[in-house]
């Protein structure tokens, strides 16, 4: 126990105990042993093999629009977001998805949070003006979003099992004056021109943004997002391909307990071992996911030559396979720029190959899926 490095708790009027933590960097600074030297030179290497792979993959743009569904999907389901990938291609390709619609919504919203995020071009990605705007973007029109669309808590929040109460829960974050301060005190950390390596210095942001949940609701996706939008900002990868939701959601008890330990513990270094060990697990993964859609498409290409089925529409039918997993002959037509019998003779072949398989069931407004990169894509999404 470091007690330095601990907040404090504070009884409330009502007679529980809120939690406010000491303002970062920790005091004293984070200890680097073998392990987390180790680690963060592993992590370091394992997102620039990463990054350094978009350069040779053909048509990158494709694949990190998949990344970012994955993500999306993955940190949506951590706080329990029931969607599969196949509904979100389903709703964007206007079919009526399997899933629930509010929880595709949360998604899609993710999705647009993490366009927007990225797409902010202001030297300060922590200001309090971003931070809104992304958290309305994620909570619009959503379950939990009628409330406190964009804006800072006013009410005191706490986390624990469903039906807890301020009395039972598992952590009751600071009260909600307090809150301006300590993002104000979060937001100065983060410009501040420290030579902390980044990956620490975002695994404490993470961290410490959860503590504070200075929202209602979203918080979790919130802290997440920025983890994204600090590697790709801080030129650590030129485009959003982690999607470390995946580890996140497989330790799930271990990352909440984590955060508990920092807390009550002032224990950095254990969170901070953990938070590596998912960025090298999730990069060395996303890696071998990136080579096994290079070898796809290789795949297809001979399928194609090896059953002649051939000219250039076939090969930009495999692009747009890749861009847009689920796709309707009308769709084929106008992104190739020919006319239907052709599209429609295509999809007929692509089908009878195995590439692609009708999803609808209809007679009509039939649509495709290409099904071995979906698999591909989809693994560790299950509910
Ligand atoms: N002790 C804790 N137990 C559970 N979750 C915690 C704890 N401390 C912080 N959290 C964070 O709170 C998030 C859930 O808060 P919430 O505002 O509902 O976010 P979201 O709606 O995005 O899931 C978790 O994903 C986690 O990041
Ligand atoms: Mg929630």
């Amino acid at each position: 126990m470091i007690e330095s490095r601990m907040g404090v708790t504070v009884r409330q009027k009502g007679g529980y105990h809120a939690y406010i933590p000491k303002p970062l960097p920790p005091n004293p600074t984070v200890h680097f042993d073998d392990e987390l030297h180790h680690l963060l030179s592993e992590a370091d290497r394992a997102l620039a093999r990463l990054d350094g792979m978009t350069i040779v993959l053909p048509n990158a743009d494709l694949f990190v629009a998949m990344y970012v569904k994955k993500e999306a999907l993955l940190s949506s389901q951590i706080e329990g977001t029931q969607a599969s990938l196949q509904g979100i291609l389903q709703f964007e390709a206007d079919m009526v998805p399997t899933d629930d619609i509010n929880d595709i919504k949360e998604v899609i919203n993710y999705i647009q949070a993490m366009d927007a995020g990225l797409a902010r071009t202001s030297s300060n990605l922590f200001s309090l003006e971003i931070l809104q705007d992304i958290h309305r973007i994620l909570l619009k029109g959503t379950r939990g979003g009628k409330k406190d669309l964009g804006k800072i808590r006013t009410v005191q929040n706490w986390i624990g099992p469903q039906g807890s109460t301020l009395w039972s829960a598992t952590f009751i974050p600071p009260p909600p004056e307090k809150v301006p301060e300590l993002l104000e005190e979060l937001e100065a950390f983060i410009i501040a021109d420290d030579r902390m390596p980044p990956l620490i210095k975002i695994g404490l942001v993470h961290a410490q943004f959860e503590t504070i949940h200075p929202f209602i609701d979203g918080n979790g996706r919130m802290g997440r997002l920025f983890i994204t939008f600090w590697l790709c900002r801080k030129g650590i990868l030129a485009r959003p391909l982690l999607y470390l939701s995946i580890f996140l959601k497989a330790h799930r008890e271990e990352y909440y307990s984590l955060l508990q330990e920092i807390r009550f513990e002032g224990d950095w270094e254990s969170w901070l071992k953990f938070f590596l060990r998912g960025i090298i697990e999730v990069s060395n993964e996303a890696l071998a996911n990136a080579r096994e859609i290079i070898a796809l498409k290789e795949k297809l290409l001979d399928t194609l030559v090896r059953n002649n089925v051939g000219g250039l529409s076939a090969v930009r039918l495999i692009d747009l396979l890749f861009a847009k997993p689920v796709v309707t002959v009308a769709d084929i037509g106008s992104a190739l720029g020919i006319s239907h019998q052709p599209a429609y003779d295509l999809v007929n072949q692509f089908e009878k190959l195995g590439i692609i398989r009708e999803i609808t069931g209809k007679k009509r407004y039939k649509k495709y899926l290409f099904v071995d990169y979906v698999l591909i894509i989809e693994r560790g999404t299950g509910i």
